[in-house]
């Protein structure tokens, strides 16, 4: 194997999801320590740690206990190199979560053993669905009072339409909790201590050993029996060809907090998934193993460090080594560049990067020049990576500067928050009033909006909801910009422009989504709209 082809093999990348609180963060926290990326857990997102604070406009996630960006790690575990793309926890930037997932090659749901299936779950996991990558499921906070595994497992199933395989199997909840049941080695791994901060210390015994009884209690171990024989003759077969489908999902039990089967998960999820996956240009399959360097930019941030008023792109690399101190083609500005300060990053902390390899993320400075969905690869060659769609928001504000001198720093706010998607803007060029409409898939991206305008831009914002609730892209044969008055739209309809030109229509209700579709034959209302491309 060439050295790239090692590198590349041993690349993992994941997004980690879950309804606030079920321990994703604490999971996370003990898969860098067992890497060794961190000495001590609480720095990854410090509810008691201070210096976890990576930017001062994520206090809004303090203050209201949610997780509303998405960072991005990487350690070494047994020779594997792993990527972990953390994902907000609230449905309101589910769209955030679908990009972010784009850059991953499977996903890990965390689920709290005594609450199951929760409402950000069932959200989550649909995003997950619409890439069908393959899902591993981690039920947590075993050490507490957890509700019965076999119900767990069936309300996954119904609730979330997947098959589910356990691959360990649960000895006792709460205090006792001893251990777990290795299904594939058929051998119980019993937990003794926790002491050390980070693996848990285990012995290994078989099922049939007489000294099993004397370890777990004997009733313990005919449950573990019975519950096994149940479980063999109930649940479906492993099938690993399923799982990498995103149709099987194996479950494992354990406690992230006292480190009990956090390790078994991850070598186990190690060696169930696999190398970087290839990604679609149209109708070329660019392969990971390609060793010209390709990659996409999944998100963008402005302003993670108040005082360098940077942006940053992240990039997802798809194929190939990318080496900092060569040209890349940007296929989107059509330009040749040379990446700035591209680095790594480790919680808090940035790494400044000489290399990466397919699978990695790498953030690079962004000096305005890049989109969501944007391509880059080695000069010479051109192809678009196909496009994240972006998502129809559902909620509609006008907004404006509550201090008409400020509108220079509000529009640049504005323009800046749009490009990061994280809200969407439109202009009304046809209503006579030069007015800024918002766009958002939940309204808590109102709120963080409104505190970044502020905090970041000096702006106080005057928010004022509108009715509409449907947007459409509207797409027709001719070159020309549609006119609203060769439109037949109903009263609560609106024509407008997005700040790339693209002309949509927002709607008050589905009735006159319809109304407008048979009326206006010769447009197309497209639902999702893609990123432009060459
Ligand atoms: P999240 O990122 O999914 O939102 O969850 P996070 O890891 O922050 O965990 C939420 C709470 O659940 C934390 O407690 C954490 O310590 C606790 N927790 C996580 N995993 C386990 C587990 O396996 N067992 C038990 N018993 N608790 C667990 P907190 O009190 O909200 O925060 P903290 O003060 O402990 O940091």
């Amino acid at each position: 194997m060439t050295k790239l082809e090692t590198e590349i093999n041993r690349r993992r990348t994941f997004a980690i999801i879950s309804h606030p609180d079920a321990g994703k963060t604490t999971l996370t926290e003990k898969f860098l320590l067992y890497g060794g990326a961190i000495a001590q857990a609480g720095v990854v997102k410090g509810k008691k740690n201070a210096r976890a604070a990576t930017s001062d406009w994520m206090e809004i996630e303090k203050q209201r206990g949610i997780s509303v960006t998405s960072s991005v790690m990487q350690f070494q575990y047994e020779g594997f190199c792993i990527n972990i793309l953390d994902t907000p926890g609230h449905q309101d930037f589910s769209e955030d979560t679908y990009r972010t997932l784009m850059a991953a090659d499977s996903a890990v749901m965390v689920i709290d053993a005594a609450k199951g299936v929760e409402a950000q779950t069932r959200k989550l996991f649909k995003v997950c669905r619409l890439r069908d990558i393959p899902i591993f499921t981690f039920i947590n906070k075993m050490d507490r009072e957890a509700r019965d595994p076999f119900e767990l497992c069936q309300e996954l199933e119904s609730e979330l339409g997947i098959d589910t395989y356990a691959v360990n199997w649960p000895i006792g909840c709460g205090k006792e909790f001893q251990g777990v049941y290795d299904r594939t080695r058929r051998k119980i791994i019993h937990f003794t201590s926790n002491t050390n901060a980070r693996a848990a210390t285990a012995t290994e015994i078989e099922l049939d050993d007489p000294a099993l009884g004397d370890l777990i209690g004997t009733s313990k171990r005919d449950q573990l029996a019975d519950e096994i024989e149940l479980l063999d003759g109930a649940s479906c077969d492993f099938d690993l060809d399923r799982v990498r489908h995103g149709q099987l999902s194996p479950v494992f039990f354990g406690s992230a907090l006292t480190n009990f089967g956090v390790e078994p998960f991850l070598e186990d999820f190690l060696r169930m998934t696999t190398a970087p996956l290839p990604r679609t240009a149209g109708d070329l399959l660019v392969d990971s193993f390609d060793e010209n360097f390709s990659a996409f930019v999944f998100k963008i941030q402005a302003n993670m460090n108040k005082a360098h008023r940077d942006r940053i792109a992240f990039l997802r690399v798809v194929s190939g080594r990318f080496d900092a101190d060569k040209e890349v083609y940007h296929v989107q500005g059509g330009k040749k560049i040379k990446l700035s300060r591209p680095q790594q990053l480790m919680a808090a902390e940035r790494e400044i990067i000489e290399e990466a390899y397919a699978g990695d993320i790498i953030g690079v400075f962004d000096p305005g020049i890049f989109s969501i969905g944007d391509t880059l690869c080695t000069p010479g060659r051109k192809f678009a990576f196909d496009p994240i769609p972006t998502f129809a928001p559902e909620h509609f504000n006008r907004v404006r500067p509550l201090d008409t001198m400020k509108r220079k720093q509000f529009l640049k706010g504005m323009e800046q928050i749009a490009q990061e998607g994280a809200i969407q803007i439109f202009k009304t060029p046809y209503s006579g009033m030069e007015e800024v409409i918002v766009g958002v898939v939940g309204t808590l991206q109102f709120d963080v909006l409104e505190y970044r305008l502020k905090n970041e831009y000096g702006v106080d914002l005057y928010s004022e909801g509108l009715p509409y609730e449907y947007l459409r892209w509207v797409h027709h044969d001719g070159d020309e910009p549609l006119k609203p008055e060769n439109l037949t739209l109903p009263g609560d309809a609106m024509l407008v422009e997005d700040y790339k030109g693209n002309q949509l229509l927002l709607f008050a209700s589905q009735w006159s989504i319809g109304w407008t579709a048979d009326r206006n034959k010769q447009l197309t209302l497209a639902e999702f709209g893609g990123t432009r491309f060459v």
